[in-house]
């Protein structure tokens, strides 16, 4: 499994094998986006997210990759879905004493490994009371990969995340994902720009470092390219293409891949990205 980044080194090709099935005639792609819109989603399709997020994974990994922390931390995930950041932090050995796993997904939460060290929060981000759950006095890291693209406002959530206090891991997709697909159906990503993510970034005090990062998924064929999108619960949005639409889009889709731009944002300097 492997990936291509914005550097242009090639790491071979992330290939997902969705052979099987083509889009049928009842599927939507959707591209705008409501906070509900984008909790029925991803509950819909939870048990689906487990097959189709290898590029979450890798994000996740190197996420975990810049943690620094060598004591035992008190760790909130935020958007931690069914725990792939868990999983790649326990694969890195990193000493848990407590694991905060926050979604507002039932569904996803419940995909979440389970033990007397974690606390699964059912919570909405773009709340204003989202941290009145926690313990937030005892956190010491918090950490979030592909999930806080969905937030109304990443400027006010980014403020009181950093007013946690603890260390910052952060990684999300940024509008440039899907970016030709946009471009070809005339359609406004529903996820927060580049623009104001490093703008929230500038407004905040405290000095954050932050790197993105470009990956592309390959397929055999534009209708599992498609079908990916829809799976992976990454497309969020209220306003529906067509049946029609989708079908001139699948045929006029003019690359064998995906684009994804990640950007990485940390209190940190990285370690390897
Ligand atoms: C693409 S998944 C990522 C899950 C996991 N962090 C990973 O790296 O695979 C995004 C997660 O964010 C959650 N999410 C999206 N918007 C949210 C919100 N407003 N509040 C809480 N969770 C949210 C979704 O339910 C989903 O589980």
């Amino acid at each position: 499994m492997a990936y291509q980044n914005d550097f242009g080194y090639n790491f071979g090709r992330l290939y997902p094998n969705f052979f099987e099935e083509a889009i049928k005639m009842e599927d939507k792609i959707y591209i705008n986006d409501d906070t509900k819109y984008v909790q029925k989603e991803f509950s819909r399709f939870a048990k689906d997210y487990q097959h189709y997020n290898a590029i979450q994974k890798e994000i996740a990994k190197l996420l975990v990759e810049q943690i620094r922390e060598d004591r035992v931390s008190t760790i909130l995930d935020i958007g931690s879905g069914d725990g792939t950041l868990y999983q790649a932090i326990k694969d890195k050995n990193i000493d848990i004493s407590h694991y905060y796993a926050m979604d507002f997904s039932t569904n996803m939460l419940q995909l979440h490994p389970s033990n007397s060290n974690i606390t699964k929060i059912e919570s909405n981000f773009n709340d204003i009371s989202w941290r009145e759950q926690l313990p937030i006095d005892s956190i010491d890291i918090v950490i979030s990969s592909s999930a806080l693209q969905w937030a109304n406002s990443f400027d006010s959530l980014l403020r009181d995340i950093v007013g946690i206090g603890g260390s910052i891991y952060l990684a999300l997709f940024t509008s440039n994902t899907f970016k030709t697909i946009h471009l070809l159906a005339n359609t406004k990503s529903p996820i927060t720009s580049r623009d104001e993510i490093v703008k929230a970034i500038s407004n905040i005090d405290k000095k954050l470092h932050y790197k993105s990062k470009e990956y592309r998924v390959y397929f055999n064929s534009n209708q599992e390219l498609f079908k990916y999108i829809k799976h992976s619960g990454i497309s969020g949005g209220k306003n529906r293409l067509s049946y029609k639409e989708i079908k001139a889009l699948i045929k006029s889709y003019p690359l064998n891949y995906l684009e994804f731009e990640v950007i990485f944002i940390s209190d940190k300097e990285f370690l390897s990205i």
